[in-house]
This record gives structure tokens, sequence and C-alpha cells, in this order.
């Protein structure tokens, strides 16, 4: 459970007489490089191509500076969001991230577990290790919203989509930017495929759509079928517009980076953005998705919300993000690298140092409230450009 009030010492806590858990995501990640094996490490920490991409993400963060005001009485620091109708005690999601055993045998149930407790909006990928209706069991209370791959076979898309809807789900985030996999040389090099080894088959083998369209119940056969569903190029705006005609819950586009796509979404009827670029793991070369913000937070001018994830790996990046006009912001590695070193603990772990520091930095700011942080005065490379 989070509370809003801040006493002054948040750090201090991580100082104590038990076993020292990782601060910061360079400790975290040397952490369970040492804890897991190269395949799934690697498969987690890379990014495609020559890691342009992830190099960015962290420079588009490293650009922004802000000029803090004191004298503000920063006592009580107010970090609620609002989504959908619904308050939310941090601006925190848990980015939909998949084949969580690879991490830790208890995999997205300790995920949900700790998002539950800390009120945390859970995400949960289309290519999970458990069932969403088991997960849904795990953290009946959680706020969970389903993440769709689109479907070749799109009858599969839709029956994953009216499981999610019948196991209590609260929205759908559609990710766009994975209509083939993207060119990931770490994963070469350690000869490692998870899904190929079958760590997404949760959703797949409970599906009454998908398992009919195998031609029988072997692993061979199920592995095939996913990767032939699984990567969907034709996706395209029509799609968008017949997932809409099948449910009513939000929809969401993830991995939008373009403010035109931006205002296309809108114009669409979306009802939310998640500016992505996949935490540099689709294509490479592509703008940090910080950069990417602030041309879509303008043109989607408070129409629908905007999610940002990509490289958030403190409470200060959180706290830029919100400044410039993201309404909340989703992690993707850190979480993991929690649960790879101590189950939903480890999770709970790294989201709440990730909040407590952001609680710390609005106070540090001059802020009292994630709104407030609207007004926070930030500048690029030090002051020489101006925001
Ligand atoms: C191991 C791993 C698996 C992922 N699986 C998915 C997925 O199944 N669906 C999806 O939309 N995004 C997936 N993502 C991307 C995340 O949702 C998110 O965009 C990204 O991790 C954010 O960047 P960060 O890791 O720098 O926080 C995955 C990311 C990682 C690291």
């Amino acid at each position: 459970m989070m509370t809003n009030t801040t006493n002054g010492d948040l750090l201090l806590k991580n100082i104590n007489a038990q076993a020292p858990f990782p601060i910061s995501f360079a400790d975290l990640e040397k952490a369970v490089a040492e804890k897991i094996d190269a395949g799934p490490y690697g498969y987690v920490r890379s990014g495609a191509g020559g890691e342009q991409t992830l190099r960015n993400n962290r420079a588009a963060f490293e650009k922004y500076s802000i000029i803090p005001r004191f004298l503000n009485n920063v006592a009580n620091i107010d970090t609620t969001i609002e989504l959908f109708g619904k308050t939310y005690p941090t601006p925190l999601l848990f980015a939909p991230v998949g084949m969580n055993k690879m991490a830790h045998e208890d995999g997205e149930l300790a995920v949900v577990r700790a998002a539950n407790h800390l009120e945390i909006p859970y995400i949960q990928s289309t290519v999970s290790s458990y069932a969403l209706e088991d997960v849904a069991q795990a953290a009946p209370n959680a706020t969970k919203w389903f993440q769709l791959y689109w479907s070749t076979n799109e009858e599969i898309a839709y029956s994953m989509v009216a499981r999610a809807e019948a196991a209590g789900f609260e929205a759908i985030v559609l990710t766009v930017d994975t209509v083939m996999l993207g060119w990931r040389e770490e994963d070469v090099r350690n000869q490692f495929s998870p899904l190929k080894l079958g760590y997404a088959r949760g959703n797949y083998v409970n599906d009454p759509v998908f398992m009919a369209s195998l031609p029988d119940n072997s692993f061979e056969s199920y592995v095939q079928g996913v990767l032939q569903n699984v990567f969907h190029p034709t996706l395209n705006w029509e799609n968008v517009r017949e997932l809409k005609r099948h449910t009513k819950l939000p929809i969401l586009l993830k991995g939008i980076l373009h403010p035109e796509d931006a205002q296309l979404a809108v114009d669409n009827g979306i009802d939310g953005i998640i500016v992505s670029n996949h935490g540099g793991r689709q294509l490479d070369g592509v703008i940090g998705s910080l950069d990417a913000l602030p041309a879509i937070v303008e043109v989607v001018d408070g129409q629908v919300p905007v999610i940002l994830d990509s490289g958030v790996y403190r409470g200060m990046d959180a706290l830029k993000a919100l400044a410039l006009g993201a309404d909340a912001v989703a992690i993707g590695r850190p979480f993991v690298y929690g649960l790879a070193l101590d189950g939903q603990q480890g999770v709970e772990k790294v989201m709440t140092n990730l909040y407590d520091e952001l609680k710390v930095s609005i106070a540090l700011a001059g802020a009292t409230s994630v709104k407030d942080l609207r007004n926070v005065t930030l500048v690029k490379n030090n002051g020489v450009d101006d925001i």
C-alpha cells in the first residue's frame, strides 16, 4: 500500500541491518547477470541491432535537467493520478513483459500480486507464461489491462480479448510496433529463443480458438502455431477499427512515436496512447521515447491519456516524463530484474524505490503534485536549448 506523505527520510530505510538489495538500475542489472543464465539475461537486457535505440532512450533522459524552486512547503506530495475514471496512488504502471517464467518460477503471478499490493495497474502480455485467467485469480482486486499482440488468425485475437474481458481486465493495450520480431543479435549470440522454448504458453494453450487451429496437440505444433500467429505484418488501421467493434473496453495503442500516428489514433477513437519504442527492442535507430513525447503530448492535447515507457529506470526519469506531459509512466526491465532477484518481494522493492525516489524528487524540485510537475522548469542540454 502506498501513501502520499513524505517524512523526509525515504532513502534511509534502505540502510539497515538486512541484506542489501540493489538500489540502482545498474546494480540490479549486475546482480541479475550474476544470478540467471546468459540466454534469459541477454533476452531481457538487450536491444535490437546495434542498440542505438536502447542508448537513445537513456540519452534522452540525460539531456534534460530541471531548475528547482524552493521555500514552497513540500511536506505533502500528491502523487495520485486518474486513468479511465479510476484513481491510483502513483503515476506508475507495469509495462507488459512477456514470458516472466524466464526470470522466476512464479512469473506473472508474482508481478500481479505486487501490483495489487502497490495499487499499480498491471498490463499482462499476450505472450505471458501464465494464462490471463490464472493471473486474474492470483489478484482479483488488482487493476489489470490486457496487452494484445494481434494474431495472423484474427479470431485468436478476438478470442483472447473476450477472455480478458470475461476475466475482469479493464483495458486492451494493442502493441503496434511488433508486427515482426526485432533484429535481436544477443539472442543469436546466445542461441536463445524463449518463444521456441515454450515460455509464452500461458494464453495460447488455454485458448480454444488457437488450440483448434493446430494440427495436433504436440509441443512442436504449439510452437509453430505461436510463431505463425504472434507476428502479424498485415496489421493496419482497419484492424484497429474492427477491434473497437469487438470490445467495450478502452483501447490503448502501445508503440506510438510519430505525432501523426498519435493524431490518427485519436481520430480513430482510441482511448489512450503509450509512447514507447519497446525498450529499444524493435527497430534499431529509433528516436528516444522521451524525445518523442512532447510532440505527441501537443497533438493529443489532453484528449486521451498519454503514457510513456522505455528507459524509465529511476524516480527522476519518471519526474522528467511527467514534467514533459506524460500522464503516467510504465516500467519494464527494472521490475523484471526485481522479479529475477526475489520474486514478488523483489518486484515490490524495485517499484517502491522508484516511487520513493520520485516522491523525493518531486519535493526537491519544489512541486507538490504530479499536475504541478508541468510547471517545473526543464531545460535541454544544461540550458543551452530551452524547451
Ligand atoms: C523481456 C521483455 C519482454 C517484453 N515483452 C513485451 C510484450 O510481450 N508485449 C509488449 O507490448 N511489450 C513487451 N516488452 C516491452 C515493454 O512493454 C516496454 O515497452 C519496455 O520494456 C520499456 O522499456 P524499459 O525496459 O526500458 O522500461 C518487453 C520488454 C522486455 C524487456
